[in-house]
């Protein structure tokens, strides 16, 4: 290789891609959600992690798509919202016209995952589905075409603040190499109990998108909490591909 093509070769090689942070607005003080969203926005955050919970798919209530397009007009941050709520079907649509821009359903939400993924898609929505800490990977091999996300619980879904399952990292290791080989551009989100504690195993086993409540929302100074989450990737680690498109 001459010295010309090597210069070029080094002026053309992408930064390594940090890993995103997606703030979960459940731990927000929800007197004040929109200074909320605007203040993790301005502290770095990359996404917006929205949890809609149903009292029936998992043991709480949070909000529905009222509250995601109340915030739509304050924020640029992509709104991630995550469905625990059964059936989804139904409700799919009202959340993507209330401006959500990423939809994940967990695969016991309804009988036909295809199906939703497809219908999530033809809004014109990134789609995701969620595993749950007893969900097996297998659930979601046969949509991979469809998928633009795949969100691991690290605890099992319905509260903010639950301590980190580390019996996961095994399954997000498995997703990686599953992802790898598909050749797709699917985000590799983990979810629940992560903190700049708990970053560097699931960056190593190669997740790409970190959700974050507690650590984040629960701290005093929301942009040092935020970058060090995002300063927790292990020496090492190769470089991270964040975007999507299935
Ligand atoms: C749990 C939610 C998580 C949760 C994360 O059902 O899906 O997004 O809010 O909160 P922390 O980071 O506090 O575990
Ligand atoms: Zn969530």
């Amino acid at each position: 290789m001459s010295l010309t093509s090597r210069r070029l070769q080094i002026i053309i090689m992408p930064p390594l891609t940090r890993p995103l942070i997606a703030p979960s607005l459940l731990a927000a003080d929800f007197a004040r959600l929109k200074d909320e969203v605007i203040a993790v926005e301005r502290a770095g955050a990359d996404w917006l992690h929205l949890d809609v919970m149903d009292g029936h798919f998992v043991p709480n209530i949070t909000f529905g798509p009222l509250l995601v397009k109340a915030l739509r007009p304050h924020t640029k941050m992509p709104l991630d919202v995550h469905l625990m709520i059964a059936p989804a079907d139904p409700y799919i649509t009202a959340f993507a016209e209330a401006g959500a821009d990423h939809i994940s359903v967990h695969p016991e939400a309804g009988p036909h995952l295809h199906r939703t993924l497809q219908h999530i898609r033809a809004l014109g929505k990134k789609s995701g589905v969620v595993l749950n800490p007893a969900t097996p990977i297998e659930s979601l091999v046969n949509v991979l075409d469809l998928t633009d996300l795949i969100m691991v619980m690290t605890v099992n879904p319905g509260f903010g603040g639950q301590a980190f399952l580390t019996s996961q990292i095994p399954k997000i290791a498995a997703l990686r190499r599953l992802i790898d080989e598909s050749g797709r551009n699917i985000v590799l989100q983990v979810d629940g109990g992560i903190t700049a504690q708990t970053a560097p195993s699931v960056l190593q086993a190669g997740a790409t998108c970190l959700i974050a409540g507690t650590a984040v929302f629960g701290a005093a100074d929301y942009e040092a909490a935020i970058t060090s989450i995002r300063a927790a990737v292990p020496a090492g680690l190769p470089e991270l591909n964040t975007s999507t498109g299935g």
